[in-house]
């Protein structure tokens, strides 16, 4: 493809950093860069501790597991998501119940909440979807008015923020992954802050930091080494990651610019073509375009698979939405979700993708990519 949907941003400071580690031997999952990496990664995102991991996957796997959930406990999340999240759930015994996308910010619709609480739901997991925040005043009242936790997935968000307390008189701005009890977050080549593969779990709970230290590195204990009682699992970060990782905190505010200049710059380019429907940014929110994702209108006549062929054809490269967890076939064969319609998130299921959003875009290659959107839809 001439212009990839991502591609990562390694710098100077990042062969420093590694390079130390091989010259010093630190490769394994101790050194002065992991807990650099952890410190740095907590408190850009304002909570007390940082547990690395392996990806963003097993860092929900062990923040649902932390959380205490015990079998048949329902946590309540977006449909439209990775699949990442439901399995997270599923694997601790806990059972996913859905809300649809709000069709605006496509993040779960808290307007839905209220309907999914039972006295089984123990959490609630927000997903902050393509780098926008999810309405968390809504879920925080929701969850701290039933007792449940809040369990935030801020993968996709690496800086994104959420005005808090909008209704108030001291609104005050927060960081997607620093408004919950437990958040996760992906380190993935195609995240603003990447280790390569690489996942982190935040808390301000120092006795949940320590079961997630303790669940991440197969629940050695500390007086007593090779003697277990709990399972746990060995899903370690390197020291080598973590060197990638905190070369890329160092430099967050320009990540964050240049995505938002390129957000920006596609919207400016695609506002006037009729049929799409293009990321918003809600007042209360300072979003971070992860991936610049559109929605086609049914009235062009195309679905994100045909549209996503027309801009293949002409080297652009695109990546189709999430299909919601209720039309996963590996849930639904097993009978879950039976009879259950969340229209917006299959509507955006169908005809959404996202385009070339990686750190490296240029200027010229989002004029290239907007031509070929134009030049797509006009071939109807
Ligand atoms: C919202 C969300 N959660 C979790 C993950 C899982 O992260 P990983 O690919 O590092 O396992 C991703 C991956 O992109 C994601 O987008």
């Amino acid at each position: 493809m001439k212009i990839p949907v991502n591609e990562p941003l390694i710098g100077d400071r990042e062969i420093e950093y590694v390079l130390d580690c091989l010259r010093t031997g630190w490769i394994s999952s101790a050194g002065k860069y992991l807990e650099a990496f952890e410190e740095a990664w907590a408190s850009y995102c304002g909570m007390r501790f940082g547990v690395a991991v392996s990806n963003g996957t097993t860092a929900l796997e062990i923040a649902v597991k932390a959380s205490g959930l015990e079998p048949g406990d329902e946590v309540i999340l977006p449909t439209f998501t990775i699949i990442s999240c439901a399995q997270a759930v599923t694997y601790n015994g806990g059972v996913p119940v859905l809300v649809d996308s709000d069709p605006r910010t496509w993040c779960m619709d808290v307007s839905q909440l209220q309907a999914k609480i039972t006295s089984k739901t123990r959490a609630i997991m927000p997903v902050h979807i393509y780098g926008h925040p999810v309405d968390m005043d809504a879920v925080l009242t929701l969850a701290n008015h039933h007792g449940l936790l809040v369990i935030e997935d801020a993968a996709e968000a690496h800086g994104a923020e959420y005005l808090s307390g909008r209704t108030t008189i001291q609104p005050e701005w927060r960081r997607c992954g620093g408004m919950s009890d437990i958040s996760a977050f992906s380190f993935y080549a195609n995240k603003l802050v990447t280790t390569g593969e690489g996942g982190m779990v935040l808390t301000n709970d120092p006795q949940i930091a320590s079961r997630l230290r303790s669940l991440r590195n197969l629940c050695f204990r500390p007086e007593k080494r090779f003697y277990h009682t709990e399972l746990g699992h060995n899903f370690r970060l390197t020291n080598l990651q973590a060197a990638i990782g905190l070369a890329q905190i160092e430099r967050m505010p320009e990540t964050i610019k240049k995505k938002r200049w390129m957000g920006e710059s596609y919207t400016k380019r695609l506002k006037a073509l009729p049929g799409l429907t293009l990321p918003v940014e809600e007042a209360w929110a300072r979003q971070v375009y992860w991936m610049y994702g559109l929605v086609l209108d049914e009235s062009t006549g195309l679905s994100a698979v045909e549209f996503a062929k027309r801009l293949a054809e002409r080297g652009i490269e695109t990546r189709p939405f999430f299909l919601g967890m209720h039309e996963q076939p590996v849930f639904t064969n097993q009978g879950m979700f039976k009879g259950e319609k969340y229209p917006v998130a299959e509507r955006i299921a169908r005809q959404g993708l996202y385009l070339p959003s990686g750190l490296t875009i240029t200027e010229a290659q989002i004029d290239e990519v907007c031509q070929a959107v134009e030049e797509a839809l006009a071939a109807v």
